[in-house]
């Protein structure tokens, strides 16, 4: 792929690249946003530094990727429920996404992607990994592949999104009164590249359906370990002001919580479909 109006940097021959040239609160033309998302589509997570973004600018550029999301359980600040306010500091006693996940995977639609805005982050350290599930699929043996191919896998959210997020004074997304919790294929194949990708993580997926709880316990633990390869990874060093947009069907994370300082900013999810 060759880029007219941007320059994209790979952080890694796997995953991650970033991609320079491009002022995001500005509008942008048909042919930027295509090299934009053809980048997301090779590399998986794509990363630009140096953006200044309100909430408004960063919105309007998650909207050129789709509808956006409202999260289940975490309120958005006043007039805009589509933000995820992710914040930590030395008082901390939880941070957002500190463990392997995809983003609200419990959901029957799970988000697209993420469009994470850090406009404060600590001097050293803060990272977030990314891993491809793409290359811990294609690392997998033909006879996994094709058991793993028949397996659909609970996702439950209660666990995760009761406990560290301000909640809208215990009430969830408008009209929903539990919370989120779906069944999916343990193997997704990617709407628009057609690639297949591992898609359970140790954050949402409770249990592999149809086998017994062992069996169940002892594959999801095969496949937590092994999606967290490093050789599937790329880990990005947030600056102040930097933005990373991963794309949850084919991308985990975890943050990295090893500082005691401000690491603050916004998230914009962009919803998806049904994985199939
Ligand atoms: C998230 O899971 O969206 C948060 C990731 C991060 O703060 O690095």
């Amino acid at each position: 792929m060759t880029y007219d109006t941007i320059e994209v940097a790979p952080l890694s021959p796997v995953i991650g690249a970033e991609i320079s040239g491009v002022d995001l609160a500005e509008p942008l033309g048909n042919q930027t946003f295509a090299e934009i998302h053809d980048a997301l589509m090779t590399h998986q997570v794509v990363f630009f530094r140096d953006q200044e973004l309100t909430l408004d600018q960063h919105k309007a550029f998650g909207r050129l990727f789709g509808e956006l999301h409202i999260h289940p359980a975490a309120p958005g600040p006043e007039g805009h429920p589509e933000i995820l306010v992710i914040h930590a500091d030395e008082n901390s006693k939880h941070v957002a996404g500190n463990a392997w996940h995809t983003d609200v995977s419990a959901d029957e639609e799970p988000p697209m992607g993420s469009i994470l805005h850090l406009h404060e982050v600590p001097k050293v350290g803060g990272d977030t990994m990314f891993a491809s599930m793409y290359a811990a699929y294609d690392a997998l043996s033909d006879t996994m592949k094709e058991f793993l191919g028949g397996l659909t896998a609970r996702h439950e959210s209660e666990h995760v999104h009761s406990r560290g997020y301000v909640s809208r004074a215990g009430k969830l997304r408008d009209g929903e009164n539990a919370y989120p919790s779906a069944v999916h294929p343990i193997v997704r194949t990617h709407p628009v590249t057609g690639r297949k990708g591992i898609y359970v993580n140790s954050g949402f997926t409770t249990r592999i359906e149809g086998l017994a709880s062992g069996e169940s316990r002892a594959l999801l633990d095969f496949l937590f370990e092994h999606i967290a390869t490093p050789e599937f990874q790329c880990r990005f060093d947030w600056q102040n002001n930097s933005v990373a947009f991963w794309d949850n069907r084919c991308v985990q994370h975890r943050s990295v919580w090893d500082y005691a300082a401000v690491r603050s900013g916004h998230r914009v999810t962009v919803k998806g479909d049904r994985p199939l």
